[in-house]
């Protein structure tokens, strides 16, 4: 397939100049096609069912430095947000469409990957030689199997991948364009971690980059007139330098014009705790959505700041005694001692927002009120 092809249905022609930059600059992915038939029969049969649907995306954007990737730059997120929020909307009774990082955690089978102790020690052999999961599992495992096939049997998950910041905004663009027919009952749910900077196509390498000076090609300056641009990441002498272009902030198209009537949350990552509240105001102010989600990267199992113009600010935060293990262990109380059973911190983000997305639905946007 040419990796410049239109989209097939004709939803292009709705987006507005300023966005089209950059998706008349960088390339559709191949995967765009099989993205969009996907989920326009996922949100029809939605629409048909009456049922409120979720975006939700997951997980880090890749940039890759060079067209036939062998480097590229990444980031901390492992889908953890996403992947546990997706189970909770679900529960909700939402229908998901899971917009996430190839191999990064997927709802219901996050519970066995990505640990520290393998899948396979869950598992045991019973006396006639078949394989069985061991007997401290069975409950939670079954409990996690079963969601996992009610939601397979009513069709209400769909996964779909990118690995790439441009596989990311294509698909995002796209599914943003599906969704307009359900109006309020759509919702976005913006948990991936988005690059900001990224390689643009005209200025990538198509070839691996060579460490080695023998084998480095000279790339004239452009600037003159005389020669192609350099790439953007090249080696100079014996070092690799890297120049990024800003990925222009979707969230404004997203919010005015890709799905106006939709529900959107955004989330803000800060690591200086002095700034999160005056960012997370900042971005609902400049974009204007329902919902600003601030979280710090050491504390973000427990503890999230909802910013909203129309409840304002307050913190969710699980009880010291019913926190998950964080990942980094980093700033937590480990000698908090346990009270209960441990709360994960999307059983309190999810249902709130739902609250919140309900009562957009029943009384109206206000930013469409005359
Ligand atoms: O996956 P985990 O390990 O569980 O971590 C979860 C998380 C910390 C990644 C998640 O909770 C989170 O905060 N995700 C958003 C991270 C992020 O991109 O923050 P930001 O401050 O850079 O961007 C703010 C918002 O702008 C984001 O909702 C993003 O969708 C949007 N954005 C970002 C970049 C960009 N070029 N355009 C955008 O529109």
């Amino acid at each position: 397939m040419n990796g410049h092809a239109t989209v097939s249905n004709g939803a292009s022609d709705k987006i507005p100049a300023e966005s089209m930059d950059y998706f008349a600059t960088n390339p559709q992915p191949p995967t765009l096609r099989f993205h969009s038939a996907a989920a326009k029969a996922f949100i029809e049969q939605h629409a048909r069912e009456n049922r409120r649907v979720a975006i939700v995306t997951s997980g880090g954007t890749t940039v890759p430095l060079e067209n036939q990737t062998v480097r590229f730059i990444d980031n901390f997120s492992a889908g953890t947000r996403g992947a546990t929020s997706a189970e909770y909307f679900l529960e909700a009774g939402y229908a998901v469409i899971f917009l996430h990082r190839q191999f990064s955690l997927l709802p219901y089978s996050r519970h066995y990957s990505h640990s520290t102790n393998c899948f396979l020690d869950f598992m045991t052999h019973n006396d006639a030689g078949a394989v069985v999961v061991e007997n401290e599992y069975q409950k939670q495992m079954s409990s996690v199997l079963d969601r996992y096939r009610t939601a397979k049997k009513e069709n209400t998950l769909l996964l779909l991948s990118f690995t790439s910041v441009n596989e990311y905004l294509w698909t995002l663009r796209e599914l943003a364009i599906q969704i307009q027919p359900l109006g309020a009952n759509g919702l976005f749910y913006l948990a991936a971690a988005v690059s900001d900077f990224f390689v643009p196509a005209e200025r990538m390498a198509e070839h691996k980059i060579q460490s080695s000076e023998d084998f480095n090609p000279s790339h004239p300056d452009g600037e003159d007139g005389e020669g192609e641009e350099a790439p953007a990441a090249r080696m100079e002498g014996k070092k690799l330098v890297i120049d990024l272009d800003p990925v222009p902030k979707f969230l404004k198209t997203l919010v005015d014009t890709w799905a106006p009537h939709s529900m959107i949350i955004s989330f803000k990552l800060e690591t200086d705790p002095s700034l999160l509240a005056t960012k997370a105001r900042y971005a609902l102010e400049k974009y204007s959505h329902q919902l600003v989600i601030g979280n710090l990267l050491n504390t973000r199992k427990w503890e999230v700041l909802f910013v909203s113009a129309k409840e304002g600010e307050r913190w969710i935060r699980v009880p010291a005694g019913r926190r998950t293990k964080s990942h980094t262990g980093f700033g937590e109380d480990m000698n908090a001692a346990h009270s209960g059973p441990a709360i994960e911190i999307e059983s309190l983000i999810v249902p709130a927002v739902a609250k919140m997305h309900a009562d957009m639905i029943a009384n109206g946007d206000p930013r469409h009120a005359a």
